[in-house]
């Protein structure tokens, strides 16, 4: 059946005579159909209709909408851009990454970034630490790169590592330069946003109408489509700007603050943000902060919030990073927006660890640009708590990328509706299992483990997750019909899909080159990062920063399963290496040996083990002396913070520990060093002070 196939029964009813059930299921085909429409048009360039038909599956999905508005979801194709990510563009993999921001959501916040900033640097609490303030300007981020002056490739995010390249398409922009004003420096790379102006973002949405092209629901998504386009002329006919606000990687440095950097950037011929500041300290910054906010509706382009910079780049180099976010800034989000609408109903959904989460069912409302039909309840306290019933008037919150949630009730506004408090389910609605809720805790979960649909299939959502085997078109909606069908019912099913090639070319929707894509994209996974491996797993409490502690840690899943084996019993060796891993504390421990004492994980291990080979993360410097150690720090050190001192060893490759055992490699003491030194000096390791554990990280 093609997609769009019209012999179901509801393509041919008038939309005036549609009942909501029916409206229902037509929604959901046109959706369907002119996802997959867009996808030949867009990303394979072989569409199979004409512009006119699809125009008219479009005005029919739009027209449903209008009469049954309770039904538009926030993933309508009428909300969002026709162009899909693709794979159109060659990946890039970036020089050096590509980092996201931690956010602040008030001044306690940003004050508090200020204090870690100083405790990190060794700083008394009272010091000024002077910022670099500018607006975060809501586009999309760009790296580019100029050797010798001359532009030679411009890169989206993608995921940090990698992005695409889309060098034709940022040539066309005229604030981006081809040449610099000075040649000198072999690489400089340049980073900041790209953007289009509200007056531009509607007279593109006007001109798009009057077309019957697609409309953009934000200046955010009119850059990206307009970026993303296969023919530059496109992009070129739509007005696209650039602020640049960050360095990637330089052959060199000529100066040594970052709004001189910005002033660098300015000679080379770059647009700044004309409301970057130099404030001396956290107040002055919040200061400039209220500036801009007062500012930021007469601004003619969107910002969401203002980012903080410390302003040295010496201390910039010895804060680094953590996970994926610089410790040297911090962005200031603007306060979130609000609106009041109606539950329409309260759904439980049920994750990927069993947890039942309520999410409300919301008369769709706009707020802050965006169209809102789902808002999270949390959990079943918090409806308990605020009394939230079906039907009830509530006041919602979006705040950013963050999920839109319930904050009050209107009760004044229940008065003659009939409502009932909501009843919150004890057993699965997935599979029907008893959902317990243990004493203590704020969740109730599904124990029916595995044999779960929901808990499957969101596993597998996880595994193929972009941050862990990031498997190219495969899809939750795809994993859904693959699981139905019984060719996916675990992680290895995966590398074994090709054994249905014939059929899955068969199926609609499906043709012979996108399954072939797929395989392609599963096979380039068969090698896989450990880290990655580790996180796919969807160990609860186990993110991207601890996966990949344990991956250096271990080095190898076996060895991660052996100890977390050995670990059931508390009091033995094996447990307490678990828990000597900085920043890995009992529960999270615990969650690890569960995982991996469970029958049915280990099966299923055993079954990927034989389909992937995990690479571990490479060592960061296997040159130096203390690579491959195991550390422990005790005491107060002079020179630098204890955790700046672990920072630095785990970038020369060594394993931070909390506690000393015969494994410790050295334990180094600043002053008034307690029993851990003593320890060490029963065990027999080596003991260093603060200047020989320095020598031994230069040598
Ligand atoms: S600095 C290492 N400055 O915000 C820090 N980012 O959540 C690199 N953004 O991906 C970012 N305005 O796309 C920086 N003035 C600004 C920004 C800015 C917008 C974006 C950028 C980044 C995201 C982080």
């Amino acid at each position: 059946m093609r997609k769009d196939d019209t012999s179901t029964t509801t393509a041919n009813i008038a939309v005036a005579d549609l009942t909501e059930a029916d409206a229902h299921r037509e929604l959901d085909r046109l959706a369907s159909a002119i996802h997959y429409h867009n996808q030949k048009y867009h990303r394979d360039d072989a569409p199979e209709i004409s512009d006119a038909e699809f125009d008219a599956m479009m005005k029919r999905h739009i027209s449903i909408e209008a009469a049954f508005p309770q039904l538009v979801r926030l993933d309508s194709p009428s909300l969002t851009v026709g162009a899909t990510p693709s794979s159109q563009f060659g990946k890039y993999r970036h020089h050096v990454p590509m980092l996201s921001l931690s956010n602040a959501f008030d001044d306690a916040d940003a004050r508090d970034f200020d204090q870690r900033v100083k405790r990190f640097l060794n700083l008394p609490a009272d010091t000024d630490i002077a910022y670099s303030v500018e607006p975060k300007i809501d586009g999309l981020s760009i790296s580019l790169r100029y050797e010798h002056g001359v532009l030679v490739a411009g890169v989206t995010r993608g995921d940090g590592i990698e992005g695409e390249d889309v060098t034709a398409n940022i040539r066309t922009i005229a604030d981006i330069p081809e040449r610099l004003n000075d040649s000198s420096l072999a690489v400089a790379e340049i980073r900041g946003e790209i953007f289009m102006s509200k007056a531009d973002f509607f007279t593109l949405n006007d001109k798009q109408q009057n077309s019957n092209a697609k409309v953009f629901a934000n200046p955010r998504n009119a850059a990206a489509g307009s970026l993303r386009q296969k023919d530059p002329a496109v992009t070129a006919a739509r007005a696209l700007r650039f602020f640049a606000y960050a360095a990637g990687e330089m052959s060199a440095w000529t100066v040594n603050s970052h709004h001189d950097y910005l002033s660098l950037l300015q000679s080379w011929g770059f647009t700044i943000n004309p409301y970057s500041a130099l404030t001396e300290n956290i107040e002055a910054a919040l200061r400039h902060y209220q500036t801009i906010s007062a500012e930021r509706a007469d601004l003619d382009y969107d910002i969401d919030g203002v980012v903080y910079k410390v302003d040295q780049l010496d201390y910039q180099q010895r804060l680094g990073q953590v996970s994926r976010s610089p410790r040297w800034a911090i962005a200031h989000k603007f306060p979130a927006e609000k609106a009041m609408t109606h539950i329409l109903g309260i759904d439980i959904q049920v994750g990927r660890t069993g947890a039942l989460t309520p999410v409300a069912r919301l008369q769709p409302v706009t707020v802050g640009g965006v169209v809102v039909s789902n808002a999270t309840l949390h959990n079943e306290d918090y409806i308990k708590d605020k009394d939230i019933r079906i039907g009830d008037l509530v006041q919602i919150q979006r705040a950013g990328d963050v999920i839109p949630q319930v904050l009050a009730v209107d009760k004044n506004a229940r008065k003659d509706a009939k409502t009932a408090s909501f009843q919150y389910p004890d057993h699965c609605p997935s599979c029907g299992s008893p959902a317990i809720r243990p004493e203590g805790e704020a969740v109730r979960r599904c124990t029916g483990q595995l044999s779960c649909p929901a808990q499957l299939l969101e596993r597998l959502k996880h595994f193929v997750s972009r941050d862990a085997f990031d498997i190219e078109g495969l899809g939750a909606k795809i994993i859904e019909e693959l699981h139905q069908d019984n060719m996916l019912n675990e992680p290895a099913d995966i590398f074994h899909l090709k054994q249905y090639q014939a059929a899955l070319s068969e199926r609609s929707g499906w043709g012979a080159t996108s399954v072939n894509n797929l395989l392609m994209a599963i096979d380039q996974r068969r090698e896989i990062a450990l880290e990655r491996l580790i996180y796919g797993l969807g160990i609860r409490q186990i993110g991207q920063a601890t996966s990949m502690l344990l991956a250096r840690h271990f080095g190898s899943l076996e060895q991660l399963m052996a100890t977390a084996l050995a670990a059931r019993d508390e009091t033995s060796e094996a447990w307490q290496s678990l828990i000597d891993i900085d920043q890995i504390g009992d529960s999270v421990a615990r969650d690890i040996v569960r995982f991996f004492s469970d029958s049915h994980n280990q099966e299923a291990l055993a079954r990927l083990r034989d389909v992937v080979h995990p690479i571990p993360p490479a060592t960061i410097a296997s040159d130096s002396p203390v690579a491959g150690k195991t550390v422990v720090f005790t005491g107060t050190l002079i020179s630098m913070s204890r955790a700046e001192a672990k920072a630095k060893a785990e970038l020369l490759g060594a394993k931070v520990a909390g506690s000393v055992s015969a494994k410790t490699d050295y334990v180094v003491i600043g002053a008034d060093a307690g029993s851990k030194a003593r320890k060490a000096e029963t065990l027999g390791v080596t003991i260093l002070d603060e200047d020989s554990w320095i020598g031994l990280c230069q040598s």
